[in-house]
């Protein structure tokens, strides 16, 4: 998807020196500084000679933990865009698990190695979510202005990157035009395409539950639960669960100190959700479907209000926890395997309690549907709009022309690494 309009990296360290000399402003308000009041991005981009823009990108050759494989390569983007190509700048790019596991080599999807950003070795470029600015746009581009915001329309763009040049940027892309920004911040718009999609397919697609809802009579929402409560996925279904009027179970690890669970439970509680229980409490209680009812359900009765839909983002014993509180005939949706601990389900489940298990992968299902995932997208930033649907505690890592490669790598490196603050997001600013 990313096209090739580099010169080779020998070019750009020649012409690297003039290059503080040639800030170019871009549009906006006063200072440089977009009019959004969520965003106070400086926007302004590197160019060298002849209007070529500087580039810097994260890229890796082979596959291992990020600390040893994650290099910077500095490149040169050519001002001469094919027809329906567009060059962008990136504002905001989240550090998502699942590029961590591509880096790894771990993930589902594998990197594709090329040579078209000049790199010495054929390499890749992760990361599959962005915010961009569109900078400039080739001549046959009918959705996309400079100014605008765009986004992947799909998987694998490689968002690691101050800039990119991306072919088919019609089909590519999910713009958002310059009067819609309002209400958008590039981090919420960054995090939009994938996490509260996965969320939103999840909730609807397996089990009718706003339909559950209506036919319960008590006029009180279905109920689902979930695991790995506080991801970004987890916190998406709580705000969506919340909107449609649904009630949610929700499972996060124990922190530290009681005070800090406290204060977790409380965030969840604030975002929306019905109930928040830790995995402990869930493990050592031995919750049954019985007991759940009567301690966490308000005693409802299986017949008034059946638990139909779990999603789990972790496996292993917490998954087995999960499908323990299911009603009859409930499903149980994976999406993630952050215990990397394989699913074991006892036969009687199946048999016995007609459980169903399932995998979703919004990659998948987005190839399937590319029309369905642009509008759930879109969907999704008209909530942020409103103010409906919030972005989880983000811990933004500033990537200016500067910074050095080591600083990206550990932000890169702690991604799976204990208790997170929040979601690692690059937010670039003089690049
Ligand atoms: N299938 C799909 O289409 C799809 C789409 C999006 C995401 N995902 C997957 O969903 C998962 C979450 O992604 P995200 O972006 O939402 O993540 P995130 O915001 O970075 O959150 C990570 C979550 O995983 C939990 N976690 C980390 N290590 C754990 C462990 N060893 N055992 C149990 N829980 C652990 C964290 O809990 P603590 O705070 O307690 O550490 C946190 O709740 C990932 O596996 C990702 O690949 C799948």
């Amino acid at each position: 998807m990313a096209a090739q309009i580099a010169r080779p990296a020998r070019l750009a360290l020649r012409t690297a020196p003039s290059l503080s000399a040639t800030w170019r402003p871009i549009v906006h308000g006063r200072l440089g500084f977009q009019k959004n009041p969520m965003v106070q991005t400086a926007v302004r981009h590197k160019s060298g000679p002849y209007n070529y823009t500087q580039a810097k990108a994260l890229v890796f050759s082979k596959t291992g933990e990020p600390a040893d494989v994650l290099n910077i390569h500095t490149h040169s983007i050519s001002p001469s865009l094919p027809p329906n190509a567009v060059l962008l700048r990136t504002l905001a790019a989240p550090i998502n698990p699942a590029d961590v596991n591509t880096v790894q080599g771990t993930y589902g999807a594998k990197a594709t190695y090329s040579s078209l950003i000049g790199t010495a070795e054929p390499s890749a470029v992760p990361g599959n979510e962005g915010c961009f600015e569109v900078v400039s746009i080739g001549a046959g581009v009918t959705t996309l202005k400079p100014g605008d915001w765009a986004l992947p329309a799909g998987s694998g763009l490689g968002t690691w990157r101050t800039h990119v040049v991306v072919d088919n940027a019609d089909t590519a892309l999910v713009g958002i035009s310059k009067d819609k920004l309002e209400g958008l911040s590039p981090a919420a718009a960054a995090t939009s395409t994938i996490n509260p999609c996965t969320a939103w397919r999840m909730l609807r697609d397996y089990v009718d539950l706003v339909d559950l809802s209506v036919r319960s009579g008590t006029g009180a929402g279905a109920w689902f639960i979930q695991n790995g409560a506080n991801s970004g996925v987890g916190r998406a279904a709580i705000q969506l669960g919340k909107l449609w009027g649904l009630r949610s179970i929700n499972v996060v690890r124990a922190r530290d100190t009681p005070e800090a669970t406290a204060a977790l439970r409380q965030e969840l509680t604030d975002l929306g959700a019905t109930v928040v229980v830790t995995e402990d409490e869930l493990q050592q209680k031995g919750f049954s479907s019985e007991r759940l009812r009567s301690e966490l359900m308000g005693g409802e009765s299986e017949k008034t209000s059946p638990l139909l839909l779990a999603l789990n983002c972790v496996g292993g014993r917490p998954a087995l926890g999960l499908a323990k509180c299911l009603s009859e005939g409930g499903r149980m949706v994976t999406y993630g395997a952050m215990a990397k601990q394989p699913l074991t389900i006892p036969a009687g489940m199946l048999i016995f309690r007609d459980l169903a298990f399932h995998g979703f992968w919004f990659s998948r299902w987005g190839k399937a549907d590319p029309a369905g995932r642009r509008q759930t997208v879109e969907a999704v930033l008209d909530l942020m709009r409103q103010n409906k649907f919030k972005l989880g505690p983000a811990d933004t890592v500033e990537w200016t022309w500067e910074t050095p490669a080591e600083t990206l790598q550990q932000a890169v490196g702690g991604t799976l690494e204990g208790f997170r603050s929040g979601k690692g997001i690059f937010v670039f600013k003089d690049t």
